[in-house]
């Protein structure tokens, strides 16, 4: 006998709502981030309903205890998101086991950040709030009672026999004690994701500089080393803004000290004024693991977990004297003497794997929590505690983190990992913009300068443009046949500064990701024409296209099949993203110089090449190493800055050029704020229009206008003088003078 129990759903927010199944304890994804609903924002997204009725979602009690969750999928419907994946962008049909594994090599579900939050290309979110291991059959289960006549088929005759099963549901093992299930509707999935990034607080806002190229220095240099190498930079003429130290920049590592190596630092103090002098920020690398020699240790000890990994302590951060311990020691040590942020590694670890570090599941620690629920949400804890340590200096940090979990949209950390496949490196880059996460496929090595270029081509289009040369010692230079392209696309990425802040601001207010995978893409050009095709079927035909109409290059693309028995396997086009509203990045790989691109709809131009393409089909772009194709939309206006060795500081301004594409009539948010505090939090920010006309006579004209609320996200417009006179920038806080650039068909001639 199955025992039902009836869900009791609350609204948290207009298409939001909230149940508590069981009895859950202890901390949460969302305790530990300690989200804050962006009420107002979600107010103004209006309500939405889900693709089903709430009732339909049933919960059962298992009788070995535990509950199953079951919510109603549709025949077609894709489901994206749980989480930083590298192996799939659609989970359908696949059983997801979502633990954190700092190794995550196959394709289970187990993840650098294990999110439990799910979206449907009908536009249906599931959040499961729990500090547990949750197991999720994501369309891969069908019920005896509910088997389709017709489901078994002969695979010895039947062409059409499939290995994946047609479910009906998804089912999620919740934990033994329970948790919090939220429901997030939307009109498409990005609606939804919208609404589950400002259900925990709206998306993250780095510093400026957080934007600019990032060196991570290998991990024996000495202060002398690392200013070297900083100003080895600015001699040969690449942009940077901030150095990483590694490992031995403590006094002690594996286990950390979070002390100077006073032989290799004597002067901390002086070293990142020196380097601050040169323009260059201080990130610094730890992790949790505390060694007897650091003096915290013996005032942690008590407040630690009872394994050890490394011979260290593991502290329980769920506890607040732990947490002001470490703060005040970070505090005094770092931050005071101008270090920026941290690289909070080797939070995640798993205890299957054949490289087993991590404190074992059934570790106990003083909270009362044990390791699964610590491991769950190690990382989430150290960006929280992290993130406020800078708050409360009024200061805005930007970092990266190796763990991570729901509810981490606000905070200011990037995902990273060992792993270093390209491909899976960038699918990476897409998935994390279905789950409120940030990801770099940093740069370390390459097999060759095509490598290199190809991995350099991608980083400097994603939430961190970085090289950890911590073990190889790697310098953008490494290559120098290709010097001058890794230069060129790295001045490009300063050069679109305005505009990837502006992107991130949409983030911060309105929840829409900076960088966006295709499902979401779709989903927004289908809301965009009125359509109904929620990007479920990519809103393009896979097949016939019509080549005519697509521009020199394009093609007609065939399903591929992909096995003996004739199954057909559709692309899911995770290998190409959006960067902002306006660019689409189709990166290459090694070995390769063409690729197919899905282009939604509308005209597109290169943005270096200026060819042009129509929309809506598929194209195949040939490109040399010199160029990875990127795409940009007719009628796109895309503010740039000067292509400075480091991000503006926060009073200094800079000109603007604001860049139109094409022919067509266009227009685009500009966000600017002092790049460096919270006080854009208290209303010391600006969003203004920049609106491109085609007049009746065919010529074109650019104007700077004011915003309504709606428009940007709802935040406070500050009022300000009409600033359309030539030259004049008006009252922006980081740019003096305008440079309109109407009409172009390409970047070219302006990088
Ligand atoms: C790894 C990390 C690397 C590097 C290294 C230093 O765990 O992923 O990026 O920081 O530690 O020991």
């Amino acid at each position: 006998m199955i025992q039902l129990i009836q869900p009791v759903w609350q609204e948290k927010a207009p298409g939001v709502w909230s149940a508590v199944v069981g009895q859950p304890k202890g901390v949460t994804p969302l305790s530990a981030a300690d989200c804050k609903p962006l009420t107002e924002a979600l107010r103004r997204m209006g309500g939405a309903e889900l693709p089903f009725a709430r009732d339909e979602v049933q919960v059962e009690a298992l009788a070995g205890g535990g509950y199953l969750l079951r919510l109603p999928l549709a025949e077609q419907e894709k489901l994206f998101g749980l989480g930083l994946q590298f192996m799939r962008m659609n989970h359908r049909g696949r059983t997801r086991y979502l633990r954190v594994n700092s190794d995550p090599k196959q394709d289970t579900g187990e993840s650098h950040a294990p999110v439990p939050f799910y979206v449907t290309d009908r536009g249906c979110g599931v959040l499961v709030n729990t500090a547990r291991v949750v197991t999720v059959h994501a369309g891969a289960t069908v019920r005896a009672d509910e088997q389709r006549a017709d489901a078994a088929r002969d695979r010895n005759t039947d062409r059409g026999w499939q290995a994946t099963p047609v479910s009906a549901y998804v089912e999620i093992r919740l934990p033994a004690e329970g948790a919090e299930v939220l429901l997030f509707a939307g009109a498409n999935a990005l609606d939804t994701v919208r609404r589950y990034n400002l259900y925990c607080g709206g998306g993250t806002l780095p510093p400026r500089w957080g934007l600019g190229f990032w060196h991570r220095v290998p991990k024996l240099f000495s202060d002398r080393e690392a200013v070297q190498e900083a100003l080895e930079f600015r001699r040969r003429d690449f942009p940077c803004d901030v150095i990483g130290l590694e490992p031995g920049w403590h006094s002690r590592s594996y286990p950390v000290t979070y002390e100077w190596a006073h032989d290799r630092f004597p002067d901390p103090r002086s070293f990142v004024a020196e380097l601050g002098l040169h323009g260059f920020r201080v990130n610094l690398w730890e992790h949790p693991y505390v060694s007897p020699e650091a003096p915290l240790y013996e005032r942690l000890r008590p407040l630690s977990g009872n394994y050890t990994v490394w011979g260290g302590l593991a502290p329980d951060y769920t506890l607040e004297e732990a947490q002001v311990l470490y703060c005040s020691q970070h505090e005094e040590q770092h931050v005071r003497i101008g270090v920026s942020g941290y690289k909070l590694d080797e939070c995640d670890g798993s205890e299957l794997t054949n490289n087993s570090w991590m404190f074992p599941a059934h570790a106990q620690f003083p909270s009362g929590h044990d390791g699964e629920q610590m491991r769950q949400l190690y990382g989430l804890l150290f960006q929280k505690m992290t993130e406020d340590l800078y708050r409360r200096q009024n200061v805005r940090t930007y970092g990266l983190v190796r763990a991570s979990n729901a509810g981490a949209s606000s905070l200011p950390y990037v995902l990273y990992s060992d792993l270093y496949d390209h491909r899976q490196f960038v699918r990476a880059l897409c998935n994390a913009s279905f789950s409120g996460l940030l990801w770099t496929p940093e740069v370390r090595k390459a097999q060759n300068a095509e490598d290199w270029v190809r991995r350099m081509q991608s980083v400097v289009f994603s939430p961190m443009a970085m090289l950890n040369a911590w073990g190889d010692g790697t310098k953008p230079w490494s290559f120098p046949e290709v010097e001058h392209i890794v230069r060129h696309y790295i001045k490009l990425r300063m050069r679109l500064m305005p505009y990837l802040y502006t992107a991130f601001a949409r983030y911060r207010f309105d929840g829409t990701p900076p960088f966006r995978a295709m499902p979401l893409v779709l989903a927004e050009a289908a809301e965009a024409s009125g359509g109904a095709d929620g990007g479920g079927g990519m809103g393009v035909p896979a097949s016939r296209t019509d080549a005519s109409a697509a521009g020199p290059s394009a093609a007609v693309v065939e399903n591929t099949t992909d096995g003996a028995y004739g199954k057909t396997k559709a692309k899911e086009w995770d290998d190409q993203f959006m960067v902002g509203g306006d660019l689409l990045v189709a990166p290459l790989f090694a070995g390769e110089a063409s690729r197919e691109v899905l282009l939604p709809p509308g005209v597109w131009y290169g943005l270096e090449t200026g060819e042009r393409y129509d929309g809506g089909v598929i194209v195949t772009v040939q490109s040399g190493l010199e160029r990875i194709p990127v795409f940009v939309r007719e009628g796109a206006v895309i503010p740039l800055m000067p292509a400075l060795d480091r991000a503006p500081r926060a009073g200094e301004k800079v000109p603007l050029d604001i860049v139109h594409f094409g022919d067509a009539s266009g227009e685009a948010l500009l966000y600017d704020d002092d790049g460096e505090t919270f006080d854009y939090e208290r209303g010391q920010h600006i969003w203004r229009k920049l609106v491109v006309r085609r007049n009746g006579d065919g010529s074109l004209t650019g104007e700077i206008s004011d915003v309504s609320a709606d428009e940007s996200g709802g935040s406070e417009v500050r009022q300000h003088e009409a600033a359309n006179e030539a030259g004049s920038a008006g009252d922006f806080y980081t740019y003096d003078s305008v440079q309109w650039h109407l009409g172009k068909r390409s970047l070219a001639d302006l990088i």
